[in-house]
Order: C-alpha cells, then structure tokens, then sequence
C-alpha cells in the first residue's frame, strides 16, 4: 500500500502584525526579532478559530485532491491550542465541512504535531482500517502566549495548514511515506511548557497549580535539543528509507527559528537552499507550520513528482519526528 498525499491547504488569519507593531507592545526591536529568529511578521487572529482555520484549509485539500466531505475517513486535528476541551477541534471540523461519515479526534504533539498526526494516519492506512485522512496542525496561539514577555510573544503567529492523504494500491511505483521516525523526551520537557487549570474541586484547599497559564519557555534548552535531536531523527528516517541526505530536495522543517534551520542543514552537511522557508512572514505556528510551507510549495508549483522530501517537526513534550515521502 502506497500512502501519498495528494491534496494540501493552509488558511490564515488576515491581521498581519509586523515586528515595528510588537515594539508598540513589548520592549524589542525589528533587528533583534529578525536577528534571533528570521521572523519579520505574523498573522495573529481577530475572531479567527482553530475549528475555523481548520474547515477552511480542510477544504482547499479536499478540493485539491478532487474528494467531497462524505468521502472522508479520518479527521485528526493536531492542535495544543484549541477554543474547546469539548468537543474536540477535529469533531467541530467534521460538522463544519459536512464530514459525516468521518471519525474524528485531536492530538497534542506541540510542534511536532503534523508529523505525528501522519505517522498516525500512515498506521491506520496501513492496516487497511481506513482509505484516506485528513491531517491538519492549527493553532491560534495567540491566546496562550503572555503579551508581556518579550522573549516568548515575538515568536509565535495564528494559522493552520492541512493535507488528505490516501491509500492506494502498490503499482510499481516508488512514491508516498517511505519512512518515519519520531521520539519523545518527557523527562526535559518542562523547559517548553503551558499550564491547564488548575487542580481544584471540594476536597483540596487549596487549588494547585500555576497562576499563570501561559507559555513558558527556556529557549536556549529549545534551542540545544532542535539542533541536536533533528539531525539525528532525519539521520534516522533516511537509514530507514535506504536514502541519504544528498538525495533530498526539500526539507521541509517545522519552522521555529532561521538559526535553528541554518545549524540543521549545517550538521547535515545540505545547502541551505534545500531548506525552504516562510517563518519571516508567518513566524512559529507550532503544529501548522509544516503543512502550511507544504501547502505554499504545493501551490507555487515547487513540488515536482518524484522529488524527495523530509518532513521535520520539534518541540514542547519534549517531542521530534521525522518523515522521508517522494511526492506525485
Ligand atoms: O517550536 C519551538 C519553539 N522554540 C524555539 O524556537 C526556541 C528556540 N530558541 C531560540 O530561538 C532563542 O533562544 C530565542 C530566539 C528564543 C532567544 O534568543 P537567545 O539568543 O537565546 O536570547 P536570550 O534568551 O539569551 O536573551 C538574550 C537577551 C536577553 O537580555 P540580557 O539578559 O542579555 O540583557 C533577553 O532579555 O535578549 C533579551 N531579549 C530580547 N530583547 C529584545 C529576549 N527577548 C527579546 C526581545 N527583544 N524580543
């Protein structure tokens, strides 16, 4: 069984906020933000919703991909910032498109979240349980990041990206997933961390728990895992395809921070230029980074059937994946 993807769509919210508007609010500056992190705006929502922004890029990879809502098998929304606990974002999908024959959960991977919800897809598929899925990595993280911390809200953007994947029977081709490989670290995983409510019911006193519930970061820690353990996850995603680097023509990583990328490519020995980018203009969406890049590449024609491609996300859990398909 061939797994391939063969639609893709990304919707954002319309606010831009530029890097001169982030100095209206937090003390920073246009040159440290895009010296640190490549980033020169973000998109960050007005009314926009991950349920929404979900609908709208689900429905540009259906149309790309030629299906209607009921063909839908599988819905996995992967999010850690959805408006509801209950239900989850990727039920409120399904109503929303029409999806009525599809199951439907979410997945909290942080950043990594795509690449798991593929690998997941990519099991049921395999198994035959379900023909097709689609896989979306949404956020509006604007609503969980602290609008005072200088080095934390800079960082971050709104938007979601999506991909239908198939299942179709082997016909001599080399094409879809040929590997994947992911890990998890829970032991560091406080070092990128976002508290949910606290504990509290009849039978503490107190309620226990953090104050404030928003993202923390120790970016350095972020910073020293990416480099470390992302070469290494595609290092092992090629082993396990029989592939090198040089035979790759786009990696496609989960889009944090220009260094992070540029010391990827460097430890892996690969130009730069392989490593396609969008964060300067829509900074760290965590799980809709990658289909939203893919989904840009898609439609500027830059995907070629054949080429070779590494998906990569990494972050909070501590969480990092890796995945080698070749495009048709
Ligand atoms: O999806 C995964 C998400 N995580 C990441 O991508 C994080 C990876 N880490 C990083 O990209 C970097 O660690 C950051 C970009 C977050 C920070 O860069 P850094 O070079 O590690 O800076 P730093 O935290 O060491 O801070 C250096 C200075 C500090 O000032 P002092 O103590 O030297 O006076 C900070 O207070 O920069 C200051 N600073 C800022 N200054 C202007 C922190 N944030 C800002 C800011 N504007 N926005």
């Amino acid at each position: 069984m061939m797994i391939n993807i063969t639609g893709t769509g990304r919707a954002l919210p319309e606010n831009i906020v530029t890097n001169f508007d982030m100095a209206k609010i937090v003390e920073t500056s246009d040159e440290w933000i895009r010296e640190r992190t490549g980033i020169a705006e973000r998109r960050i929502s007005t009314g926009d919703t991950v349920a929404s922004l979900s609908a709208k890029a689900c429905e540009q990879a259906l149309e790309m991909a030629g299906k209607q809502a009921e063909d839908v098998d599988l819905i996995i929304v992967a999010t850690c910032s959805p408006e509801m606990l209950l239900p989850c974002a990727a039920c409120q999908v399904q109503g929303m498109i029409g999806a009525k024959n599809a199951v439907a959960f979410d997945l909290n991977a942080a950043c990594s979240g795509f690449l798991f919800g593929l690998s997941t897809v990519y099991g049921y598929l395999q198994t035959g349980l379900y023909r097709n899925a689609l896989v979306v990595g949404a956020e509006v993280l604007s609503k969980i990041i602290d609008w005072t911390d200088r080095s934390t809200c800079v960082l971050f953007g709104d938007g979601a990206g999506a991909a239908f994947v198939e299942a179709v029977e082997e016909n001599g081709e080399n094409a879809g997933i040929i590997s994947i490989s992911q890990g998890s670290d829970g032991a560091r995983g406080m070092v990128l961390s976002c508290q949910e409510r606290k504990l509290s019911n009849p039978y503490i006193k107190d309620a226990i728990g953090e104050e404030n519930n928003f993202v923390h970061m120790n970016g350095q820690e972020v910073y020293k895992f990416a480099v470390k353990q992302v070469p290494a996850c595609i290092q092992d995603a090629l082993d396990r395809a029989g592939l090198t680097v040089d035979d790759i023509d786009h990696f496609v990583l989960h889009q944090a921070n220009v260094r992070i990328l540029e010391a990827v490519a460097k430890r892996l020995k690969v130009d730069i230029t392989k490593f396609p980018m969008n964060l300067n203009r829509v900074g760290n969406m965590s799980s809709a980074t990658i289909p939203v890049l893919l989904d840009e590449l898609n439609r500027e024609g830059k995907l070629k059937k054949g080429d070779k491609i590494v998906l990569s996300g990494f972050g909070a859990g501590l969480t990092y994946g890796a995945c080698v398909l070749i495009w048709n």
